[in-house]
């Protein structure tokens, strides 16, 4: 959905992050002056007249005629998050994968080939195998190099796949390098800014060309949705990226929208704690004894630490650890031990997670045992207190 081309709310003429967040896109005299606005829990719209219904898709005369296509919730939340990541258009998906097949799909054709960073989300490298069958090859590029990035590139290369940093090992690939490189030969580059978001990165501006997030992370934030999103400044990929949403139909519900629109009010000021705790987590981690290396970004310990702090405005709660003791017993151990992180998938809400699981292995390298954790809102003392006793126990 676009931005909107008036301001009932009177905002600055560059409203701030927190001024989106709080403000952009709604109108509320319009639905009574309610703070909050309302759930569109609609399927469908009516229209006056035959003539309306005809001229429904007139340029300036836009209006709402099915969910499947626009949902005048989901297009508050549409234009926060555009203006966020300094696009000029964003539409909603109903999950982050939604957001990531139509992201990639309105990028190729047939015969096509797709660049990748190797340690890519799990089913976003199962989604590049799934389009094999329609003739679509994909190289995966371990480490941060352009010049392998470039080695990697063909002639029938259409896009460069990007997690930057990725969220299980923290790979910081260079973004606006790779999309220098990548736009010299005509390839259109892709961002998933889920661990991120546009308070800490703002992938447009170094150049690429869609940025996506699973918004059940910490757009969401309170782990009660899931949702996706995608966000680009060129007119042609909005009309694409729409056509994959209305056709393959990852549609996001209206009351998701609406949720989404909640957990954005606190997005900067959670990902403030996020970044504190997390921080004060690694450092523990980082010292103590038991543990082998602690793979986050801010640390300067990570082998892409200097590239994510030239790019990076903050970091986030996603990081990964390794014991010394590298088995598959002494992980689980320490994780069944947690008692204030529970076990689980995803990250970015309000509850800390972990799980012992083999994320840094790029097939087919041996498996190497990690202990993955999200640091959560809760006071993180009580979360550092939590590791220690569970590292203890080994
Ligand atoms: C980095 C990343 N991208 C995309 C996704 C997919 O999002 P969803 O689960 O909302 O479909 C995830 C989910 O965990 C993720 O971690």
């Amino acid at each position: 959905m676009t931005k909107p081309d008036y301001d009932p709310e009177h905002l600055p003429s560059e409203p701030g992050f927190d001024t989106i967040c709080q403000h952009l896109g709604e109108d509320r005299q319009a639905w009574g002056g309610g703070a909050a606005p309302p759930i569109y829990q609609n399927s469908t719209f009516c229209f006056p007249s035959c003539q309306a219904f005809e001229d429904r898709l007139r340029p300036g005369n836009q209006r709402f005629e099915y969910t499947r296509g626009a949902n005048p919730t989901t297009a508050i939340v549409e234009s926060k998050i555009a203006a966020l990541e300094k696009g000029e258009w964003a539409w909603c998906f109903g999950s982050g994968m939604g957001a990531v097949s139509a992201a990639v799909n309105a990028c190729i054709k047939t015969g096509d080939h797709i660049v990748s960073i190797a340690r890519v989300y799990y089913p976003t490298r199962q989604f590049f195998s799934h389009i094999k069958r329609f003739g679509i090859e994909t190289t995966y590029v371990p480490g941060v190099d352009v010049a392998d990035f470039e080695a990697a590139f063909k002639p029938n290369t259409s896009v460069l796949y990007l997690e930057s940093p990725s969220s299980g090992f923290g790979d910081c690939p260079p973004i606006a390098a790779l999309c220098e490189a990548a736009h010299a030969r005509g390839i259109r580059v892709i961002l998933d800014n889920s661990w991120a978001t546009p308070y800490f990165l703002r992938p447009l501006e170094l150049g690429c060309d869609l940025v996506l997030h699973s918004a059940t992370k910490f757009f969401g934030g309170h782990s009660d949705l899931v949702a996706g999103v995608v966000i680009g400044r060129d007119a042609e990929l909005d009309a694409k990226v729409h056509t994959e949403l209305r056709l393959i139909g990852s549609v996001l519900d209206p009351f998701a929208a609406w949720l989404m629109i909640r957990g954005l009010r606190t997005l900067p000021i959670r990902m403030e704690q996020h970044q504190a705790s997390a921080l004060s987590v690694a450092k523990f981690l980082s010292e103590h004894p038991q543990v082998e290396r602690v793979y986050h970004p801010a640390l300067p310990a990570h082998p892409h630490h200097e590239i994510a702090m030239q790019q990076l405005h903050g970091t986030s709660s996603l990081f990964c650890f390794t014991l010394k003791e590298q088995t598959k017993q002494a992980h689980y151990s320490v994780v069944d031990a947690l008692k204030l992180f529970h076990i689980g998938v995803s990250w970015g809400g309000h509850e800390s997670l972990a799980l012992a699981a083999d994320f840094f292995s790029i097939p087919p390298e041996e498996t190497q045992w990690c202990i993955r954790i999200h640091v959560g809102l809760e006071t993180p003392n009580d979360l550092i207190e939590d590791l220690k006793q569970a590292l203890e126990k080994l």
